[in-house]
């Protein structure tokens, strides 16, 4: 067996998935946060452009994509950074961002070679350390800190550590913390990586779900040496169509693209379609935002309540909280469970989640104030049985 595989765990999402389905056997409503996919339906507009692209005749879709693709997505960038991208270099489409942060490293690690760490912050999302371990890479996770809001600090990292690295992973707005980061920040993060030749790969998939401020792209700031990775999973309610792109240097999404006809990952070109039609329109995404917002309120409000401390978010659909003190999010995760509440144990997304669990704000408006009436119930008897 590939050692990566023997050296990891099954993947988190999958043990709650498992424990979800029990729940069902059993016939209690489930009130699910755990996975970040939400239940708000794709606009139609979308759907309408996949169904109208359904050929009779289906052939083989090129990894490089369809050009009206490539330049919807570098017609966004320019309208929501203003950053302007050539769609004939420095864009290709990617079958959702998940696939394509996998495999990166598997076309930019020489596993032999004295520069193949792989840094990134911990907790995070699980793909960049996957990749990193199935590509012969050797990962070097830092633990974020509350207290830092959640930032990466590569100014903290030994020199020798960073003449070592091939790549850096940032993802602000971050999961699981929904923590932001400034146009300054990404400044700082690109003057490292450049002084050290490191590949900045920057996962931007929430970055149009925000409450008040646009987070900004590490486009803004460069594109020498840098990958940013969007989605329109998070953006456009598409997770099961699986769209995204990735864009940048153009020397470095060319050697990409080179090489991902391996992998089999070109977008069906009806999915593209819907994705150049997501990518063509803002409206919605502002739509999706109001409620995101609203939701958050709901829960900002209900921990307020409760007593339990978490990150005031100001992007993504996450909230990020303390669990009561002293006991792990395991132990709270599994006591909700019970009465149907589905949440992340923050030990899930690694080193430094410990003591938190992460809420995905993916129930409805409407189901989500359903299971504040529960989880007071259940907060109060764990609680009462603590004491
Ligand atoms: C931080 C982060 N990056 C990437 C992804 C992958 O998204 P997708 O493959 O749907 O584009 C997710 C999904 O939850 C995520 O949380």
């Amino acid at each position: 067996m590939n050692r990566a595989i023997r050296e990891l765990k099954s993947y988190p999402m999958d043990r709650l998935n498992r424990a979800k389905e029990e729940i069902k056997r059993k016939g209690l409503k489930l009130f699910d946060f755990g996975t970040g996919d939400p239940k708000e339906p794709t606009p139609s507009f979308i759907r309408e452009a996949l169904i109208r692209a359904v050929p009779e005749v289906s052939q083989y879709p090129t990894v490089k994509g369809r050009k009206e693709l490539r330049e919807a997505a570098a017609g966004w960038v320019k309208r929501r950074f203003g950053v302007e991208l050539n769609p004939e270099a420095e864009v290709i489409p990617t079958a959702g961002s998940k696939e394509a942060i996998f495999h990166l490293p598997l076309v930019f690690i020489e596993a032999e070679s004295d520069k193949r760490k792989v840094v990134f912050g911990t907790p995070a999302y699980p793909v960049y350390l996957r990749g990193t371990l199935f590509a012969g890479g050797e990962p070097h996770p830092v633990e974020l800190k509350f207290e830092e809001n959640f930032l990466l600090r590569l100014d903290k990292l030994p020199r020798s550590l960073l003449e070592e690295t091939r790549i850096v992973w940032i993802n602000y707005p971050h999961n699981p913390t929904g923590a932001s980061a400034p146009l300054s920040y990404f400044e700082e993060v690109y003057g490292i990586c450049r002084e050290h030749g490191i590949i900045l790969c920057s996962d931007e998939c929430y970055v149009d779900i925000y409450f008040t401020e646009p987070p900004p792209s590490v486009l803004q700031v460069g594109k020498e040496g840098v990958l940013a990775f969007h989605s329109l999973s998070k953006r456009s309610g598409m997770t099961g169509y699986r769209s995204g792109f990735v864009a940048g240097d153009g020397k470095l999404v060319q050697e990409y693209l080179k090489y991902r006809s391996s992998f089999g990952v070109a977008s069906q070109d009806f999915v593209q379609a819907a994705a150049t039609a997501a990518w063509s329109d803002d409206g919605h995404v502002e739509e999706r935002r109001r409620i995101f917002k609203e939701k958050a309120k709901v829960f900002s409000e209900f921990f307020k309540e409760i007593g339990l401390e978490f990150l005031p978010a100001e992007a993504t659909f996450y909230l990020w909280v303390k669990t009561p003190k002293g006991v792990s999010g395991e132990k709270y995760a599994l006591h909700l469970l019970k009465y149907g509440i589905v949440v992340s144990p923050g030990e899930f997304f690694g080193r430094g989640g410990e003591g938190f669990f992460r809420i995905a704000l993916v129930p409805t408006l409407s189901e989500c104030k359903e299971a504040v009436e529960v989880w007071r119930r259940a907060h109060a008897e764990f609680e009462r049985v603590r004491r």
